[in-house]
């Protein structure tokens, strides 16, 4: 019987590459969204199962994940990857672009985790796969808000992995550096081009580019492989 993976963020992006890997990989797949249901109804017009989710809120987390495993079964492999960014400095930030950031990328992996890893526990199984980001790592201008999201994933993913370690469930993160999509095209020109220009491989990633480690850590190849955060961003680091 086919496993069943959710993916949060996952009708466009980095999340599109990760529902349509896993498909690829005969899971039957949930992709969660929020609140684009053009790329939704794409996803669904390709045989997909997409459902909206807001995952910044705790009961909606709670009311999607029942209904997914009304739809497909029980759930083995979660992937938090939904996520925002409203940047800008400090001194001029807003609470409220605070609080949005914040709610979406981080709590998010607290509420959908809280909602499948009971199931994972008694079933003996689970995958939960956090995408963090290298801006979690080494800070980014202009991004307080995403950096401290994106690094409590981090704390959060080495915390959940310590109490499931025995129960044939792995948490780990992904920190993928600059990636092709929507949300880095947002970046203004001259600022993308200058990040470019740190990326020791000479380019930006490709969303295929990071589903491929999603594959490979949702996989009993990866079973003892827990608490990690793998980099997957063309060697920029500390660059
Ligand atoms: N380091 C140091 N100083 C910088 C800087 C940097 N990286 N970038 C800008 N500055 C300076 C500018 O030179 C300018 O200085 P002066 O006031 O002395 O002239 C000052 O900061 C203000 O800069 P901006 O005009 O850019 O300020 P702004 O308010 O118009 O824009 C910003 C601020 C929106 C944060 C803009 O700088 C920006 O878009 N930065 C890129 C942020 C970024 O990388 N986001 C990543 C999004 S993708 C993502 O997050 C995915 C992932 O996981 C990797």
């Amino acid at each position: 019987m086919s496993k069943v993976a959710i993916v949060t963020g996952g009708t466009r992006g980095i999340g599109l590459a990760i529902s349509q890997g896993l498909i690829a990989d005969g899971y039957k797949v949930a992709a969660a969204y929020r609140s684009d249901e053009e790329s939704a109804q794409k996803f669904r017009d390709l045989g997909g199962y997409a459902i909206q989710i807001d995952v910044s809120d705790f009961t909606s987390c709670q009311d999607g994940v029942t209904k997914i495993e009304e739809a497909l079964g029980p759930v083995n492999v979660l992937v938090n990857n939904a996520g925002i960014t409203r940047d800008g400095v400090l001194h001029k930030m807003e609470e409220d672009a605070w609080h949005a950031v914040i709610a979406t990328n981080l709590t998010s992996c607290f509420s959908m985790s809280r909602a499948v890893v009971g199931g994972m526990r008694e079933r003996g199984f689970g995958r939960i796969i956090n995408i963090s980001s290298i801006n979690g790592e080494k800070g980014q201008f202009g991004q307080t808000n995403y950096a401290a999201a994106k690094a409590g994933i981090l704390g959060f993913t080495k915390a959940l992995a310590l109490e499931t370690a025995t129960k044939g469930i792995t948490v780990n993160a992904i920190c993928p550096g600059y990636i092709e999509t929507d949300m880095t095209s947002n970046i203004k020109p001259e600022i993308l081009e200058s990040i470019v220009k740190l990326i020791p491989a000479g380019r930006m990633g490709k969303p295929e580019e990071i589903a491929s480690l999603v594959g490979f850590l949702a996989s009993d190849k990866a079973s003892f492989i827990t608490g990690a955060t793998l980099d997957a961003n063309g060697g920029q680091y500390m660059a």
